[in-house]
């Protein structure tokens, strides 16, 4: 494995925000600090000027499709997606064809996980084929290498259920990750609820359908004080009812996704399915709202919910499938709504893509420091790129964020002290 060393970097992490040298080695980090010598010639030497380098980010919420929706990505096209948005871990959601609510399958689809060069997570499903009728065998599927427990994709349909899930998760010690949603609410609606969906004479997803199913589970999670974590938070009344569990002692938490804190409902009188996704786009305030909640420390994560379908099935606007892919733009989308903004400094972005998700799955939290992974990204903070869709290392392409303008470029991906990715113009 080739020695490197990455010189002038600004390396960021929770300890540090500091320019300085990083000497890899053996797959960890062997130095950080100023004027590391490069003693010996093999080193690759990279000119880390201008550049940020902080620890691989982790998306707790994506789906890879594998097995058995290949069409639209598998666990080796997603990685490299990862990869070229400077994600080195995900956890990958268990809504699979079948779905991944069998130990067997768990344990064929991380070995065939760990040639990724990426650390792939799999959650098992709650309740058996997401049926929403009895829920899984928990002990077996922590025992395969489950990280934690979702229906994503669907909700439980009951708080009885739901109360069980979480009595039988905190005994298995998995934190659940729940995607809220009423479907008898939703009632067949494809976008936010309001104005737009009212003009286009499309059925709407009233926002009640989360803030009720998000209430429910946050009173739950009180009840049985089992771990609890919101999916793709969409509202103001979800961020509100988060924010007042936090403070009665929950143990709970929340992510939201880029296109929650920069896009808005109009987006969907394109009539353009690209801008569909569950839960929808939604007001101008809820985007308020959801940019308070990641500045006062109610929303824990940034993800990407990275839900690849192909042209085909993305171009009837009304039929087609909800979900976005993301994780070649949540980096530059956070950078650019947060960082250059100056609302958030690098280690508050840190601290949402990498730190709180793994704190919350109970792995490891990387930093920079010597003995640690060589798991890293370099960043150009100032490079500003237009995204295009036909340039996604993803299967897919249905990003809600085609031809916009970001700044912020991941230039290099490395883990396991291997150079995974390099950006090239
Ligand atoms: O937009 C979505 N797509 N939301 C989900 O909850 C599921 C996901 C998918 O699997 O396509």
């Amino acid at each position: 494995m080739e020695t490197i060393l990455i010189r002038n970097v600004r390396a960021v992490d929770s300890l540090r925000d500091a320019e300085c040298d990083i000497l890899l080695k053996d797959g960890r980090i062997a130095a950080i600090g100023q004027n590391i010598a490069a003693e010996d010639t093999a080193f690759r030497v990279i000119d880390g000027s201008g550049l940020a380098a902080m620890p691989g980010l982790f998306d707790m919420h994506v789906h890879f499709r594998d097995p058995g929706q290949t069409h639209k990505e598998d666990v080796n096209t997603g990685s490299a997606a990862a990869l070229a948005g400077g994600v080195t871990g995900v956890l990958c959601m268990p809504n699979t064809t079948p779905p991944m609510d069998n130990p067997e399958q768990v344990r064929e689809f991380l070995e065939r996980a760990k040639k990724t060069g990426v650390d792939v997570h799999q959650a098992g499903t709650l309740t058996v084929g997401l049926k929403g009728e009895r829920l899984a065998d928990y002990e077996a599927l922590k025992a395969a290498g489950v990280t934690a427990l979702s229906d994503d994709g669907r909700p439980v349909p009951t708080a009885e259920l739901m109360e069980q899930a979480l009595a039988n998760a905190k005994k298995a010690g998995l934190p659940v990750v729940s995607h809220c949603e009423d479907l008898a609410i939703i009632d067949g609606g494809i976008i936010n609820k309001g104005a737009v969906s009212e003009q286009l004479g499309v059925r709407g997803m009233d926002r009640l359908s989360e803030d009720s199913v998000t209430e429910r589970d946050l009173q739950a999670a009180l009840k049985t004080g089992a771990q609890l974590h919101i999916c793709h938070v969409s509202t103001r009344g979800s961020t509100d009812a988060v924010r007042r569990a936090k403070a009665a002692g929950g143990n709970v938490s929340c992510e939201t996704a880029p296109h929650y804190f920069l896009l808005t409902d109009e987006l969907l009188l394109k009539q353009d399915a690209d801008y569909r996704m569950n839960p929808p786009l939604r007001t101008p305030d809820d985007v308020q709202a959801i940019t308070e909640g990641i500045l006062d420390g109610t929303i824990d994560c940034i993800i990407t919910d990275h839900a690849p379908h192909t042209a085909e099935e993305k171009a009837d606007f009304r039929k087609a499938p909800n979900g976005v892919v993301g994780l070649e733009t949540s980096l530059a989308a956070t950078l650019t709504a947060f960082y250059h903004t100056g609302k958030l400094q690098l280690q508050d972005i840190v601290r949402l893509m990498h730190d709180n998700p793994k704190r919350l799955l109970h792995l490891p939290v990387n930093t920079l420091s010597v003995g640690e992974p060589a798991d890293l990204i370099l960043v150009d903070l100032n490079r500003t790129w237009t995204v295009d869709p036909d340039k996604l290392h993803s299967r897919s392409h249905n990003t809600v964020f085609k031809g916009m303008t970001f700044t912020g470029k991941v230039m290099m991906t490395i883990t396991g002290g291997e150079i995974r990715y390099t950006y090239e113009e």
